[in-house]
């Protein structure tokens, strides 16, 4: 099942076989709500599965296929769902996964859409969600005891780049029966592979760096072919899947992930590294760095530290909101993983959704500026930045 090709060449070739139309190289994008057939029987036999096929694009549609395959092998899965982004990625899952009276076991530091769909939706259905201190894998590895239906990772974790152990997490999650999620959005699968660690179940936000160009939305849910049908199951009755459109455009970013990706890595490292030497700026957070908490457990699961960093200045959020508007090579903008630099304050960002006590109680603090390193040049970002923290 697991293709022995390297990533760059999956990233460019994988999942296409079948859908190319008359000769075109690239996948087309198939906009059919339907499929027609000439007669009843070869339709029944597409509709029951014993041939391949297309009925409806709620279910099933050949550009939306690709992007599934060319995911399913680049995490290395026996299968691959996708939905209209990552947040339908991860509620779908969670819906799918979780019934009245089941336990969840997460972290405070998930993304802010992610952390509303614990506080704010799953109890409403009558879930328990335990959400723990991500410092403190014991606490985490204590509360997955046996009752525990779901354990949901998510590493490194937005905005704060804190590192989970997987393997350790998974190890505890089977003991208590429970289906392990983890949320790769951070590391892509050219870092990091999260089923090859011992999660069950790996999603992404195709949103950020596998469309890698800030111009479709999407998410992707890939592994045991037994959750995932179920995942799809509720997909498409419940209708938030993928549009063909944004599928080839996630393909066509896809294309260069590896490129792209490792030239993040370094240009986030690089930028990380010199920010610790800044006088205006008071912690820096990324697991590349020695003095990162976590830096042992990144090196053992990560191949790459990813593309996001964060930092914290001296002065406040009055400096944060001074610094911001000189940047020249930056969008201020709430997103990361795209071709450009993209910077944003979690207020503004990723935990918008939150009030600034949710925030605070969060560890998340108002002068933390996300930085998301594109693929520019390093030293002209470094410029930049020397310019922008200038008092
Ligand atoms: C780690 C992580 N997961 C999930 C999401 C949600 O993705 P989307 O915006 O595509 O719904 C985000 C969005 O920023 C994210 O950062």
């Amino acid at each position: 099942m697991t293709d022995p090709a390297s990533p760059s060449t999956l990233a460019v070739w994988a999942g296409e076989d079948e859908s190319l139309v008359q000769g075109a190289t690239q996948v087309p994008v198939v906009y059919s709500a339907a499929y027609g057939y000439p007669d009843v029987d070869s339709w029944l036999d597409v509709a029951l599965g014993r041939q391949p096929g297309h009925i409806y694009s709620r279910n099933t549609n050949p550009t939306v296929h690709a992007f599934e395959e060319k995911m399913r092998i680049l995490e290395g899965a026996r299968a691959a769902t996708s939905f209209a982004s990552g947040m339908a990625a991860i509620s779908n899952t969670l819906f799918t996964l979780l019934s009245p009276g089941d336990r969840i076991v997460s972290v405070k530091d998930t993304y802010g859409g992610t952390n509303k769909i614990f506080t704010e939706f799953l109890p409403r259905f009558h879930v328990d969600v335990e959400l723990c201190d991500t410092d403190d894998h014991a606490q985490i590895e204590a509360a997955i005891a046996p009752g525990c239906r779901v354990v949901y990772l998510e590493t490194p974790t937005n905005p704060t780049l804190k590192v989970l152990d997987i393997a350790r997490l998974a190890a505890a999650g089977h003991a208590a029966g429970a289906v392990v999620v983890a949320d790769n959005t951070f590391a892509t699968p050219i870092n990091q592979n999260p089923l090859q660690l011992g999660a069950d179940l790996v999603l992404h936000s195709a949103t950020k760096f596998l469309g890698g160009h800030a111009d479709a939305l999407g998410g992707v849910v890939c592994g045991d072919p037994g959750l995932v049908g179920q995942i799809y199951h509720y997909r498409e009755i419940t209708g938030a899947m993928l549009d063909p459109m944004a599928a080839y455009l996630l393909i066509r970013g896809l294309k260069t992930l590896d490129l792209r990706v490792r030239q993040q890595n370094a240009n986030a490292l690089r930028i990380a590294t010199w920010l610790q030497t800044h006088p205006a700026v008071a912690a820096v957070f990324y697991p590349g760095l020695a003095t990162h908490a976590h830096h042992d457990v990144a090196r053992r699961q990560m191949r790459g530290f990813g593309g996001v960093l964060s930092f914290m200045l001296r002065d406040g959020f009055a400096a944060v909101k001074a610094a911001l508007p000189r940047l020249r090579y930056a969008h201020r903008a709430a997103n990361l993983g795209a071709v450009e630099t993209v910077v944003g304050t979690p207020a503004t960002t990723s935990h918008v959704e939150c009030s600034a006590a949710e925030r605070a109680a969060m560890g998340i603090p108002e002068s933390l500026i996300r930085y998301s390193a594109g693929i520019e040049d390093a030293d002209d970002l470094i410029a930049d930045l020397t310019q922008a923290l200038a008092p």
